[in-house]
């Protein structure tokens, strides 16, 4: 089995979440790509979505399935969404698409957040994937000293601006024990927009496609 495969398997186990007649909030990447493949099959039976970046939003409008605004929509019944890292909690690192400030508040508005990856993505601890960090671009080399206090090595993703007008941080060398309160000092640093820790808010299931089929982690 390929890891597209695997990432493709995963994101059909997701369908069985969506729940009909209700708005459902869209991740971003190549395994939500497999997903929204995947709504197109069911797309009378909801309303719509909530989506998390414009690439999405792209993808959900070509197959038919009207993009709505999260502050009409009130809180979502499912958000499904992919991880660059996941560990046995459920916590996770996200923002390899640099999509992390719209993933988070999606998650955080849903009542119940479906990660979905190949099982590559699941690591005994969290930090081997370069932490993501969105940043207001006047704040960038601050914040870049603040993470090398926490001992971490920030690189700027070149060439990259978010769909909200800011930069990325990439920090290297973390060895994240303690992913709750990593979360907490990042979010303390002034210009800090969103760090790609999921760990105050994980997930609450992740699929997982592996060659024997898909596990689920609850
Ligand atoms: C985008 C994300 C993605 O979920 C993450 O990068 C995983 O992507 P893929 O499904 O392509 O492996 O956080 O910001």
């Amino acid at each position: 089995m390929t890891q597209d495969e695997a990432k493709k398997a995963a994101a059909e186990a997701a369908l069985k979440y969506v729940v009909p007649g209700e708005v459902l909030g869209v991740g971003t990447g190549s395994t939500v790509n497999y997903f929204i493949d995947a709504l197109a099959r069911i797309r009378d039976d909801i309303p719509g979505a909530v989506s998390s970046s414009n690439a999405s939003t792209e993808r959900l409008k070509k197959i038919g399935i009207p993009v709505l605004d999260l502050n009409k929509t009130g809180t979502l019944s499912i958000y499904v969404d992919g991880a660059d890292e996941a560990n046995k909690h459920l916590q996770l690192i996200k923002g390899g698409g640099a999509a992390l400030t719209r993933e988070k508040i999606v998650a955080g508005a849903s009542r119940k957040f479906i990660c979905i990856a190949d099982e590559s993505k699941l690591v005994g601890v969290l930090g081997k994937f370069p932490l993501p960090i969105e940043v207001i671009p006047m704040a960038q080399s601050y914040v870049g000293r603040e993470i090398v206090k926490l001992g971490g090595q920030p690189y700027l993703r070149d060439g990259v601006i978010t769909d909200n007008g800011n930069v990325i941080i990439d920090v290297r060398g973390l060895e994240i024990l303690d992913p709750v309160k990593l979360e907490a000092q990042i979010n303390q640093i002034a210009g800090v927009v969103t760090v790609g820790l999921f760990a105050h808010r994980p997930a609450d299931v992740l699929l997982l496609g592996t060659p024997v089929g898909v596990k689920e982690i609850k």
